[in-house]
């Protein structure tokens, strides 16, 4: 079904075919011989143009636990990028070295455009502040594993909700699934972009605006923390005035549902203290790995092996 396919942004896909990922991803983690050879002779090339530790180390670490091989750059600098190639000549090549691109770029759009001109598949590993839909697909399957599933809760979004492209992608995609409530808590000049708080509205999924994280904390289901993104502000002194505006700490953790889940895209800076990684209700590594899971279970049906 999703043989061949590209992935831009989360609406790419169906529940449906969401769902088949995630069922497929849950077989693996249980079973990780499963498919381990599946991609033999089959490369995949991560052209990263920004930094990343998570997603193009789990992309690489799928690929070879698939039996495939991984060729790509994780620093522009070493491409012809910084000769002046152009993003569309950089992708034409890279699709045919590779059976499938992996591409992250600090431009939003880029991955729309870099799949117009590749003939291989390419998926979308965040394109500026816009998408990252392979953090969604992990963020799911990561509520899915830990609550059972993805329908009647209440989901609190903290922080950098304007220039955080996990928090655009995860908000898209849940106000597909049933029963579901946000709260989205951030100072005003990081409020979530009037363009997701219009869809939200269009399809009638409640949801509130809060500065609060104390009053909303005994609400949620779900807390998902995000970091202020330094890399995105005009301005240096708005970023040290802004950074520090949430901090997850034991205390507020006190304010929280027992079946509280907190995820995180990760890296964090300062907005969850270290104390609350020993919490039962931290999830943020376990989501991480779960990125593993779920991007095998994307490879494998991409190249079509399952
Ligand atoms: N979550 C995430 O995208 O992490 P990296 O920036 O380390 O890839």
């Amino acid at each position: 079904m999703l043989e061949g396919r590209s992935l831009i942004e989360p609406g790419n896909f169906s529940l449906e075919e969401m769902d088949s990922l995630f069922c497929l991803a849950e077989k693996i983690e249980q079973d990780e011989k499963y498919l381990r050879e599946s991609c033999r002779g089959r490369l995949l090339a991560t052209l990263f143009f920004e930094p990343s530790t998570r997603t193009r180390l789990s992309f690489e670490a799928a690929m070879l636990r698939l039996g495939g091989s991984c060729l790509g750059f994780a620093d522009p600098g070493s491409s012809s990028a910084s000769k002046g190639e152009s993003l569309a000549d950089t992708v034409r090549m890279a699709a045919s070295y590779a059976d499938i691109i992996v591409m992250r770029n600090p431009k939003e759009g880029a991955a729309l455009l870099a799949s117009r001109y590749s003939p291989a598949p390419v998926i979308n590993a965040g394109d500026g502040g816009h998408h990252h839909p392979t953090q969604t697909l992990t963020d799911l399957l990561t509520i899915r594993r830990l609550l059972g599933e993805i329908k009647n809760l209440t989901i609190g979004f903290c922080g950098d909700l304007k220039f955080g492209r996990t928090v655009h992608s995860l908000a898209k995609a849940l106000a597909r699934y049933d029963k579901i409530k946000m709260a989205f808590i951030s100072p005003e000049e990081l409020a979530v972009p009037e363009y997701i708080t219009r869809m939200l509205h269009k399809q009638q999924i409640e949801f509130i605006e809060t500065r609060s994280l104390e009053e909303t904390m005994p609400h949620l289901d779900v807390l998902y923390m995000t970091r202020v993104q330094r890399e995105r502000f005009f301005n240096e002194e708005d970023y040290i005035r802004l950074k520090d505006t949430y901090v997850l700490n034991r205390e507020k953790m006190d304010l929280g549902k027992n079946r509280l889940i907190i995820l995180h895209p990760l890296p964090r800076v300062n907005e969850i203290a270290v104390e609350v990684d020993a919490d039962p209700r931290a999830a943020y590594f376990r989501q991480a790995k779960y990125g593993m899971y779920v991007r095998m279970a994307l490879l494998s049906s991409i190249l079509g092996v399952v």
